[in-house]
């Protein structure tokens, strides 16, 4: 999705906003411009298609563009393509073609998120003379803020707040007003949006890795509310213009959780610090020995809870297809579990004794956050597992527990994945105990398995090799199917879409038994069946599914726990992982599937952090 940076300070604006967009860049986009002032001069714009560096290139590297103040942009296409016309900053005058230069305008701005009714605006704005230059409703927005200023002859922040009050939709804004010169003004709903201040300069972003490099604390502007920021200074207000206080943030990850250290690409890195995520996530939830949510949630609430709702989207929605499994097995309590844009409009028979978990690693995901709200509209009680501190997600559900994964730069979640694994593991494991589902022999020794799986993950990565090896046999791969049955089902899913979104290669889940009901008819010759199996009782009836396969001339690639080596006899390729509980297999079986996709993916050349169409946080529907 798109990014937004800004900056005012002592130092040249321009090459402060490239770096900082550089570090947005795994968000996704398609376009980028920045506008920088220059002491009371006008501010000058410049955007650029395609990749940050045109922009850079345009600009000498920002230093072509003069002045200490400047907000800057990438844009993910929404209204409009992707041209320079429709990138932005925008303006509020009626500028020709893509409004770059030196401009006239009252307004210059940039704005993520998604304005629903600015086609109506933008009538109306017709009606009072402004004029069009772009298709985006960005610029919509722009004008309209310069319309109240104008009419009402008021400032910046009581125009924002006029703005807020008429618009529907989600939107980090930030503007520059020429009559304001070395300040930004910047307004916020349902995207997200930071401000930091060190040494006599102050910073903005859609987004903490933008802003590492410069300072940790960090101001979270909340929904409907505005801020000044001058250089080292910042001023928050409310709806009704009234100036309140927001307390700093300090962010814990490290700056350098943010570079590739070393690595080709930040997939690959990440996956090598999944140990290090699932170590720290366990640390934070594991206390003598013991799972303690009691700063989450209270034993006596825990025992109240007659079943369970998960909602989320993609890979997070596939945690919770594997904790569906864990949970039910190990606590005895039902689990649902919904696709966030399904359940957000569905008709919802609310169970009062139900806990709806949203499981989100940006914490800004648009889908998870209405499903989060319909949820909290009935009054049903609201859990979240989130990554990203002080996100919409965290700040919105009634309970919070944090991932403990750090950044997340490639777009294809792995770390983040298995430290939402772990989550939900001890969440099933407390549910299971206080219930008394589990002795406390078994439980004790479910939680000591679960603080193996570090170790365990270790292990796989030091095998790599092999999965790398198997990757570049199969770079020429046009279909693959992954089969499982029951817990192995979910890893599927995962595995499946981790191949599909880096790789390009088609590719499908399916439950194993369901093959015969339709699909195997598209099995043929050359496609790859990876067959998922961690389930000793399932594994046989997998394995004959994986052989119907192999007589239609698949290629079988089996995935199972060491000392299962009988399955060797029917498969074509064998991975191994450490032997663990089976309700913990998941944690250990997506590592050299999501090895797999990355090898798959670097082998036929791809962009596998930023792979085509997709950005990091889907902030819009
Ligand atoms: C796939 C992937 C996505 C996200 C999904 C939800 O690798 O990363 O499927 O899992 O967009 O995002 P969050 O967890 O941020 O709500």
């Amino acid at each position: 999705m798109c990014g937004i940076v800004g900056f005012t300070g002592e130092h040249e604006a321009a090459p402060i906003l490239l770096e900082s967009l550089e570090k947005l860049e795994y968000r996704g986009y398609d376009s980028a411009g920045m506008a920088v002032r220059n002491g009371d001069k006008l501010a000058e714009v410049v955007k650029a298609t395609g990749k940050l560096r045109n922009l850079a290139e345009k600009t000498d590297g920002g230093h072509a563009l003069a002045g200490c103040c400047g907000i800057g942009h990438t844009r993910w296409a929404t209204h409009g393509e992707p041209t320079q016309e429709n990138a932005h900053p925008h303006v509020s005058g009626n500028a020709k073609k893509s409004a770059s230069g030196p401009v006239e305008s009252n307004v210059v701005g940039v704005h993520n998120g998604i304005i629903e009714n600015y086609e109506e605006l933008r009538d109306k704005l017709l009606k009072n003379g402004y004029q069009f230059y772009s298709q985006t409703d960005t610029e919509v927005v722009i004008k309209l803020v310069d319309y109240y200023y104008k009419k009402y002859k008021i400032g910046p922040i009581d125009a924002i707040n006029r703005m807020m009050v008429r618009t529907h939709g989600s939107y980090a804004l930030e503007l520059m007003f020429k009559d304001y010169p070395g300040e930004i003004y910047v307004a916020r709903k349902d995207s997200p949006m930071i401000i930091g201040i060190a040494d006599g300069e102050s910073y903005i972003a859609s987004d903490v890795p933008a802003i590492l490099k410069y300072t940790r604390s960090v101001y979270y502007i909340g929904n409907l509310q505005a801020a000044r920021i001058l250089p080292g200074e910042v001023h928050f207000f409310d709806l009704n213009g009234d100036e309140i206080e927001i307390a700093p943030t300090e962010i814990t990850w490290d700056a350098k959780s943010a570079e590739k250290g070393g690595f080709e690409h930040f997939m690959i890195k990440e996956i090598h610090e999944q140990p290090q995520a699932v170590r720290d996530t366990l640390g934070s939830l594991i206390k003598e020995g013991r799972i303690d949510l009691s700063e989450v949630i209270s034993e006596e609430e825990l025992e109240k809870i007659k079943s369970v709702t998960i909602v989320a989207c993609g890979s997070s929605w596939h945690v919770g297809m594997q904790a569906q499994y864990v949970i039910e097995d190990m606590a005895g309590v039902p689990v649902r579990v919904e696709l966030a844009s399904e359940y957000r409009y569905r008709k919802l028979l609310p169970d009062p004794e139900s806990l709806v978990v949203l499981i989100s690693q940006s914490g800004e995901t648009a889908d998870t956050l209405a499903a989060l709200r319909e949820a909290k509209s009935k009054g049903l009680k609201t859990l979240a597992v989130v990554n990203v501190l002080g996100s919409s997600i965290a700040r919105e559900a009634d309970r919070v527990i944090y991932t403990k994964a750090g950044p997340e730069i490639a777009v294809a979640t792995t770390k983040a994945y298995s430290a939402q694994l772990i989550c939900m593991h001890a969440l099933a494991l407390e549910l299971a105990r206080v219930k008394g589902a589990l002795s406390s022999e078994e439980y004790s020794k479910l939680v000591s398995e679960l603080q193996t799986i570090p170790e365990k993950i270790e292990r796989i990565l030091e095998e790599k090799n092999r999965v790398q090896w198997f990757a570049a046999k199969y770079s020429n791969a046009h279909d693959m199917f992954f089969i499982g049955r029951g817990l192995d089902y979910a890893i599927c899913l995962e595995g499946s879409l981790k191949m599909k979104e880096i790789s390009y290669i088609h590719s499908e889940a399916y439950a194993a038994g369901e093959l015969k009901h339709g699909t195997i008819s598209l099995v043929e010759n050359g496609i790859l069946v990876v067959g998922i199996l961690t389930q000793k009782e399932l594994i046989e009836k997998t394995l004959s599914n994986m052989t119907e396969c192999k007589a239609r001339g698949a290629y079988l690639m089996s995935l199972t726990a060491d000392g299962n080596y009988s399955i060797e006899d029917s498969s074509d390729f064998t991975v191994y992982i450490p032997k663990t509980d089976p309700h913990f297999m998941g944690c250990l079986a997506i590592v050299p599937l999501q090895l797999l996709a990355y090898y798959l993916s670097v082998s036929k050349g791809l962009d596998v952090d930023k792979p085509r169409n997709l950005a990091k946080s889907v902030t819009v529907e």
